[in-house]
């Protein structure tokens, strides 16, 4: 099978290194791919919002399965325009999408399905927005309505923050169109996990648990980013949360959605919080998550060919998925200034000496090749990711990875795992 993977991130490095292994495959492409995924497949030019040339390299090449990446291409319906053609692709259609697209549409989905969730309201009207705001009171969370490659959610301390907040959006400043209308939400406390599954619609598979680190700094305290590492196992994922996870939040979306006329076929990721032995639903995304897709590949066992294969028939009755006993742990090193502007063309050290470490890979995302070097090209550069018997394990030989790499300014957390430890010990 030729297989065309559509992203340049980390979790797109760690599709096509999934993908690389199985027997199925003799030819991987990757639009745009990074350095990492030129050693396991063709990079091609082509960016990810490119979808006629996307669809004509595709086409012309006699691709078999096409798996995208990021949500970007999904909401801009790539998988509608390649079913169109009759090629074969993973993902939502566009309108299936619109469940990450949206958050105002999210919000009322999970309220007419009674899936748990905080309470909001949604606004394209100041006055209004700041008299909710006021009822409320703080912290309250402000969200931009649309996609805002994961910056678009504002914790406010106080209402005036929320209303100024309110008001950059809808101005069009923040986010632009993005932000022209704005969820406001009841702020959540408790240990949040990533939920992923992947269905064709009708039956869901659960992926492993996992637990992402969205804020820059350790003790999760400074401005939220797209993740800075994240574990599988997530021991706050008990069996009991697991259960309620698919039957108060999975299973009523995924047939919801069915109801609405937006049938969803692919990975639906739900960011849950959890506290007191109960589950709320903080977003839905229509794709992998970044970086918990890393860890979540290093430990999956069964070839996950042919799981995309079946979703993207739109029958996965007769496939599973099987895990290895290990954890997995990803730390992702970052450029200096991430999640704000940040540096690049810093030549990446010790990327060969990682190489050398056992159960342990390097996942490139924000890197770039110039004159024969890898230098940083992005604000995540890299995912360090390693199995280990348990958590504990896996964590030492991921920081054992990452003391291997360098360059000027690279910053990364040191307390990926640590809510794990706290509650395995
Ligand atoms: P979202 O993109 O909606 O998941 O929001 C990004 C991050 O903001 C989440 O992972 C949480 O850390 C935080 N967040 C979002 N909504 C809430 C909420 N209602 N209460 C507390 N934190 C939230
Ligand atoms: N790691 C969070 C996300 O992919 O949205």
């Amino acid at each position: 099978m030729k297989i065309l993977v559509i992203g340049g991130g980390g979790r797109e490095h760690a599709l096509v290194w999934k993908i690389a292994q199985s027997p199925l495959v003799t030819k991987i492409y990757c639009a745009p791919g990074n350095p990492g995924t030129a050693a396991l497949a063709e990079n091609l030019p082509i960016a990810v919002d490119q979808l006629d040339k996307l669809l004509a390299f595709a086409y012309e090449n006699g691709i078999d399965l096409t798996v995208v990446g990021p949500e970007q291409p999904l909401s801009l319906g790539i998988v509608d325009l390649f079913e169109s053609h009759g090629l074969k692709v993973f993902g939502p259609s566009q309108k299936a999408a619109f469940i990450e697209g949206s958050k105002a549409f999210s919000k009322d989905l999970m309220q007419k399905y009674n899936v748990p969730t905080a309470a909001y309201g949604v606004f394209t009207d100041l006055v209004e927005a700041e008299a909710f705001i006021n009822r409320t009171g703080a912290p309250i969370v402000v969200k931009a309505d649309g996609l805002a490659a994961g910056k678009g959610v504002i914790i406010a301390q106080t209402c005036e923050e929320a209303v100024t907040a309110v008001r950059d959006m809808l101005s069009g400043n923040a986010f632009g169109s993005a932000g022209s209308r704005v969820v406001i939400e009841e702020f959540l406390t408790g240990e949040e996990a990533s939920f992923l599954v992947i269905t064709d619609g009708k039956n869901i598979i659960p992926l492993a648990s996992a637990q992402d680190h969205k804020a820059i700094f350790d003790g999760d305290l400074g401005p939220n980013t797209g993740g800075m590492g994240a574990y599988s196992p997530a021991p706050v994922v008990t069996p009991d949360i697991h259960e309620k996870a698919m039957q108060q939040v999975i299973r009523p979306t995924v047939e919801g959605m069915a109801m609405e006329g937006r049938p969803y076929r692919g990975v639906l990721y739900a960011g849950l919080m959890v506290k007191g032995g109960e589950v709320k639903t903080l977003e839905f995304n229509a794709r992998f998550g970044d970086p918990e897709c890393q860890p979540l590949l290093m430990r999956m066992k069964s070839d996950i060919v042919p799981v995309l294969c079946a979703v993207a028939d739109g029958d996965l009755s007769a496939v599973g998925i099987e895990w290895h006993d290990k954890a997995a742990v990803c730390v992702v090193m970052a450029a200096e200034g991430y999640p704000g502007d940040y540096r690049k063309g810093d030549v990446i050290a010790g990327l060969d000496r990682a190489a050398g470490l056992d159960d342990l890979y390097v996942f490139h995302a924000g890197t770039a090749e110039k004159e024969g070097a890898c230098v940083t090209n992005g604000g995540r550069v890299l995912g360090v990711t390693a199995l280990g018997t348990t958590v504990k394990d896996a964590i030492a030989s991921a920081y054992q990875g990452v003391s291997q790499i360098t360059w000027p300014g690279v910053q990364y957390r040191s307390d990926i795992g640590k809510k794990a430890l706290e509650r395995t010990q």
